[in-house]
């Protein structure tokens, strides 16, 4: 059992294969968090409790002359303020008298070996025996709320995860103004924080700082996780690189509205949560009631950020995403038609499609109501007869004349004002009463906390799936939310867009949704879920995209991104790159085209046969492989590097971009990782044969590269 309690001590050890987490029962009543990281035996006795005396750090009346005891200086598993704790809290409950102090002490625990789920949102799943869960339920005497702490650890992957039940047994309506998920206090402050940051077009991007005294804290509040800082840090030892050292990784499953924070204290300690936003955050709990929270995944590693990456992918992949898709090699009309397209041109693109190996055609935006542009009809989804007069079933079937399936976009959250939606139901779009809307890019959000609006969109997307026997959907987000009254509102309408994905993933299970917002938007564990594969970023261009899929795979797979090769010079950047790079680069994700076949030469269209070819052997060894960065964009801003090794270790694919190209010609090694050491490979474009301790210790000498965005694919194939 990886969940230990010690009775005499009152001490919780949960172990994982390389790490421990310890936390126990300080002066018989306060949760306290007594270890996290590099697996211990046990620990000492006298360590139960770590507290000294500080001036300005209160004591509870009871310590009245034990001046050591104070809720300021104890490290804590579960903390709320004003009760003589300055940090950070993890839960504010605002009373009816407008008190919003509280004294959660130690009730009871239970352990069992059964993962709990969490009530209408998405949470890692587990197989028999993999977990165990530790319950410690605390309660706050005055309010009569009780938390009940629910820590699952995955013992063999060094993961645990945690999430909270706030349970009202009181008698009084109260306010839930902050909960989070997880909360602990590590003993130093010497740790660097990584953060991924960006914009549109521009997602995910490496940041590292060291933490300094004082809050540091990344949240959204646009009621999505957003573009701008993804719902993940982690937390780096000083000496941590790529393949050494200890990292902790915080990634929260969930798609709204969140904040994940480090407090260094005055003595030094640093408290980590991650949790709901708290911002604007107000949640009303009757007496009866439970309130849940989304689940907060923690993963420990001692062999660094790689170690960290792979933890993640592998549960991911295994524990998170439902892995019976098949994730075709697409191709989007969007880059290639924008809104200007029309039975007759579709009928064309379709035709310069047959026999490139391209295996679903998808139709992007502007094929319904009356959508030329980005202005209207948003939520009338009802063909547009006039630009497709046979329907979609005619496109459908265009398609598969081709030899293509078909996918087609939908923005299920939104509505336009030029809508027949909106004309009908005004009361259908999120808004304030006395306020005009806001508008962005022409639309407004529908409530997804109303059940009908709900109900509407799984009708909708159900007909239309019904009716062409769709098997794929881009499910795209194209703006973030405004005039919600308080952030109650927000979550509600996550649960809302999770209740719509439970219905159709469970009525249609084969139906394959590709997750979207303006590309990158919302990247998160919570949609992953339901959506196995996202596109990555609206910037198609292969070297920006070697920013945004590097930072995207600390935590995310590159099985859930999506990368389509686009037309140069690049619709974002005005760059023109290799066809052969845009297509390597592409290929490190779920492959595709965004582009008209028919602009390709001759040439470019034999480029696209091999390319697929490849990717098709490429994909057999992509999903069941380990993913290894090996030159990191953001450090040199030379070159870019990263390779999938086969589990069992027989075929490894890597991926190399030079960006700008030098004169001097340098002598470059490359290093491989993750080979068997004593068997050979053999590359597959040169036929020679080397071990695989002289790939990883030695490396690959690089050629000369003839010049800016030079790309090269290798395949090596163990042979003995
Ligand atoms: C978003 C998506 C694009 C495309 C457009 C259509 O920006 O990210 O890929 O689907 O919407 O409006």
């Amino acid at each position: 059992m990886p969940i230990f309690y010690n009775e005499k001590e009152k001490t919780f050890h949960l172990e994982c294969k390389n790490s421990s987490y310890i936390l126990g029962v300080a002066y018989d009543r306060y949760l306290a968090h007594l270890y996290y990281g590099k697996k211990v035996e046990m620990l000492h006795p006298s360590r139960r409790i770590v507290s000294r005396e500080l001036g300005f750090s209160p004591s509870p009346l009871e310590f009245f002359k034990d001046r050591k005891v104070s809720l300021d200086t104890l490290p804590q598993e579960y903390p709320s303020f004003g009760y003589t704790d300055f940090r950070i809290p993890a839960i504010i409950v605002e009373q009816e008298n407008g008190s919003r102090i509280t004294d959660f002490r130690y009730l009871k625990h239970e352990i069992v070996d059964q993962k709990p789920a969490i009530t209408g949102m998405p949470s890692l799943r587990s197989e028999d025996g993999e977990t165990h869960t530790l319950k410690v339920y605390l309660k706050d005497a005055v309010t009569q709320i009780i938390v009940c702490l629910i820590y699952n650890v995955y013992h063999d992957r060094d993961v645990i995860t945690r999430h909270v039940q706030v349970i009202n047994q009181g008698k009084q309506t109260v306010k839930l103004k902050k909960v989070v998920s997880c909360s602990f206090d590590l003993h130093d402050k010497d740790y660097q924080f990584l953060q991924l940051h960006g914009t549109h077009c521009k997602e995910r991007h490496i940041e590292i700082t060291p933490l300094r005294h004082g809050i540091t804290k990344i949240e959204s509040r646009r009621g999505s996780s957003s573009h701008m800082l993804n719902p993940f840090f982690a937390l780096l030892k000083k000496d941590t690189t790529e393949d050494y050292g200890e990292v902790y990784g915080i990634n929260f499953v969930y798609s709204g509205n969140y904040e994940g924070a480090v407090e260094v204290d005055q003595r030094d300690t640093a408290r980590v949560q991650m949790g709901l936003g708290s911002f604007d955050f107000s949640w009303t709990l009757k007496p009866g009631e439970t309130f849940e929270t989304p689940e907060v995944v923690m993963v420990y590693s001692c062999t660094g950020l790689n170690g960290m990456s792979q933890t993640f992918h592998n549960l991911y992949n295994e524990r998170l995403i439902k892995r019976h898709y098949h994730h075709p090699i697409v191709v989007n009309n969007w880059e290639a038609t924008y809104f200007d397209f029309n039975q007759e041109k579709l009928a064309a693109l379709l035709k310069s499609a047959k026999g490139l190996g391209i295996e679903t055609f998808v139709l992007d935006d502007g094929w319904f109501g009356k959508r030329n542009n980005d202005e209207s009809s948003l939520g009338d989804w009802k063909v547009n007869l006039d630009k497709l007069p046979g329907g979609l079933k005619e496109v459908a079937r265009l398609a598969k004349e081709n030899g293509l399936n078909f996918g087609l976009w939908f923005e299920p959250e939104m509505i336009s004002i030029d809508s027949d939606l909106y004309r009908a139901h005004p009361e259908y779009a999120i808004k304030v009463a006395d306020r005009e809307h806001a508008v962005s890019r022409c639309q407004l959000v529908l409530d997804l906390s109303n059940p009908k609006v709900c109900d509407y969109i799984v009708d909708s997307i159900s007909k239309i799936v019904d009716e062409i026997d769709l098997s794929y959907i881009k499910w795209d987000f194209n703006r973030n939310i405004t005039e919600t009254p308080n952030q109650e509102l927000c979550h509600r309408y996550v649960l809302g867009l999770y209740s719509i994905l439970e219905r159709l993933t469970t009525r249609y299970p084969h139906l394959l949704i590709e997750g979207c917002s303006g590309g990158g938007g919302r990247v998160d564990p919570g949609v992953l879920y339901y959506t196995p594969q996202i596109w990555t970023s609206d910037d198609s261009d292969a070297i920006e995209r070697l920013f945004i899929q590097y930072g995207t795979s600390m935590v995310y797979p590159p099985t859930t991104m999506v990368g389509h090769v686009s037309v140069t010079p690049n619709h974002q950047t005005g760059r023109v790159t290799p066809f052969n790079t845009r297509g390597i680069v592409a290929m490190s994700a779920n492959f595709g085209y965004e582009l008209n076949p028919q602009v390709l030469s001759k040439q470019e269209r034999e480029m696209v046969k091999a390319q697929t070819k490849t990717y098709k052997n490429l994909r057999k060894c992509l999903y069941q492989s380990d993913f290894y960065r090996l030159r990191n964009p953001f450090e040199s801003n030379k070159d870019c590097c990263w390779s999938f090794v086969s589990k069992d270790k027989k075929h490894c694919y890597v991926m190399y971009v030079r960006i700008l190209n030098g004169a001097t010609n340098e002598f470059d090694w490359l290093k491989l990782k993750g080979l068997e050491p004593h068997r050979h490979y053999q590359d597959i474009n040169t036929k020679e044969i080397y071990t695989g301790s002289e790939l990883m210790n030695v490396g690959i000498l690089l050629p000369r590269h003839p010049y800016d965005f030079h790309g090269i694919l290798y395949e090596f194939k163990m042979v003995k």
